[in-house]
């Protein structure tokens, strides 16, 4: 009997480690059709609640800042990043969990916090605004 309780505890703990942090705003809470496109570059550019400008580490155009790498283009690559990841879910992705896919080349070094900074909306501006950077 004991070791029953045992294994209903570990299976409970093991679910609720992979539950554990899900983005606060899921991508289906965007919505592209409210988004724009001057509101993200502003947001791109601009420091949000304490939280680092993206520009701070990537450019828009070829130049690469040396941290982050230039987003020039991203618009017609994020679709090919991640195989079965849309461009809007790879940026989706990029902006609130940095560290799942990492740009060869670049170490984890982007700001981990923006899913608990930005507003849903937010993330919905930045992503139809890169997806302009083409
Ligand atoms: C402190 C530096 C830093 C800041 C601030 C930062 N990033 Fe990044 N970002 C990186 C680095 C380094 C990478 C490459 C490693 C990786 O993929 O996480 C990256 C990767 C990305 C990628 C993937 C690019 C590709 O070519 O596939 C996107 C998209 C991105 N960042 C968007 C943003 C947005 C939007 C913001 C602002 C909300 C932002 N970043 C803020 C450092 C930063």
């Amino acid at each position: 009997m004991t070791w029953r309780v045992i294994v209903v505890y570990c299976c409970v703990l093991f679910l609720g480690a992979c539950a554990a942090d899900p983005p606060r705003a899921g991508f289906d809470a965007l919505d592209f059709e409210l988004a724009d496109v001057g509101s993200g570059e502003k947001l791109f550019n601009q420091s949000n609640d304490e939280a680092p400008a993206c520009a701070a580490c990537h450019s828009v155009t070829g130049e690469d800042s040396g941290v982050g790498n230039s987003l020039a283009g991203i618009g017609d690559i994020a679709g090919q990043r991640v195989s079965g990841q849309s461009a809007e879910q790879y940026l989706y992705w990029s902006i609130v969990r940095p560290a799942r896919h990492l740009v060869p080349g670049y170490a984890n070094l982007m700001y981990a916090d923006y899913d608990q900074r930005l507003e849903t909306a937010d993330i919905a501006d930045l992503i139809v605004y890169m997806l302009t950077l083409q």
